[in-house]
Parts: structure tokens; sequence; C-alpha cells
């Protein structure tokens, strides 16, 4: 199995939102992931939407964002049929690498903590969690 990592690109939109469908990934269809929006965000940050491909079919993917001194991995989700193969770890480390060359200092992410497999992956991937936090947020509408 050969699979090629590059930039996701307008096209590969329906495929995404089948990938985080059978993934098992909540899905925002009007807001957060709405066509307009993840095309936008491709234009914006092209190199920080990734997709792992095996022969053209989307098998992996991953978002990376921003906010300067913090990285945050997003959206990381490989085809069931494709895991434990590393899939999962390469388009971190591709994240990580852009992450950094960003200028961001910590790269995080947040995980539900039912979420046993992430949990797991990000613990092998160097990770450590951090019970003492509670994340706190204002949420201006159900889709964003
Ligand atoms: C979490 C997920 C992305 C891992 O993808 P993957 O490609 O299978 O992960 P990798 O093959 O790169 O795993 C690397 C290491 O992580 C750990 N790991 C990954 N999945 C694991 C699991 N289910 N149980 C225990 N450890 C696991 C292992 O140490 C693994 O190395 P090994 O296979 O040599 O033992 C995948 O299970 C998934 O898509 N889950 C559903 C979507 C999701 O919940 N995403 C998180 C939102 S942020």
């Amino acid at each position: 199995m050969e699979i090629v990592y590059r930039n996701l690109k307008p096209e590969d939109y329906d495929s995404l939102i089948e990938l985080w469908e059978i993934s098992g990934l909540p899905l925002r269809r009007k807001g957060r992931d709405s066509r307009e929006n993840m095309i936008e965000y491709m234009k914006r940050e092209p190199d920080f939407l990734i997709g792992a491909f095996d022969e053209n079919k989307l098998v992996g993917v991953v978002i990376a964002t921003s906010d300067l001194r913090k990285g945050w991995i997003n959206r990381l989700a490989v085809h069931p049929k494709y895991r434990r193969h590393g899939i999962a770890s390469e388009l971190l480390k591709i994240s990580e690498e852009r992450l950094i060359k960003s200028g961001v200092e910590i790269i995080s992410c947040l995980i539900m903590d039912d979420n046993q497999p992430s949990i797991c992956f990000f613990q092998s991937e160097g990770y450590s969690s951090m019970r003492e936090v509670l994340y706190f947020r204002k949420v201006l509408h159900p889709e964003v």
C-alpha cells in the first residue's frame, strides 16, 4: 500500500465529508464543515488541510490551525479499513512540521474523554493530557 500525502483541494470536499462520516466524527455541514468554510480555509491556509490518499481515494485527513503561539490538531480521521498503518502518525508529523515552521511553540488537541483510540494515539505520539484544565467555551450558534 503506497499512501500519498498532499494538501486538500476544493474538489476533495465531498470525499472529506464522506471520510469524516465513516470515521464517526460529528458533522456540522451548515456551519464549521460547510463547503464554503472548508474551501475558504483551503485558500487561506493551503498547507494546513492535509489528506492521505490511496490511489486517489481519500483515506485520512487532518486540519491544523494556529493561534500564533499555539497550534491545534483538528478533525484527524483515518478510514476504518486503513487504521493502524501509521497514517494518522504521518499526518500528525506533517502538521507538526508545518505548524512549527509557522512559529508555534505548543501543539494541542481537544479529545473527548471517552475516545480511547485517540487518547492512546496522542499518548503514543508524545502528547500529555492536562487533567487539571477545564475547557470553557461560549458557543454563539449550534453549527459553529
Ligand atoms: C485516532 C485515529 C486517527 C488513529 O489513526 P491510525 O492511522 O489508525 O493511527 P496510527 O496507525 O498512526 O497509530 C499510531 C499509534 O497510535 C496508537 N494507536 C492508534 N490507534 C489506537 C487504538 N485504537 N488503540 C490503541 N492505540 C492506538 C498506537 O500506539 C499506534 O501504533 P501501533 O499501531 O504501532 O501500535 C483513528 O483511530 C481514527 O480515525 N479515529 C476516529 C476519528 C477520531 O476520533 N479522531 C480524533 C479527533 S481529534
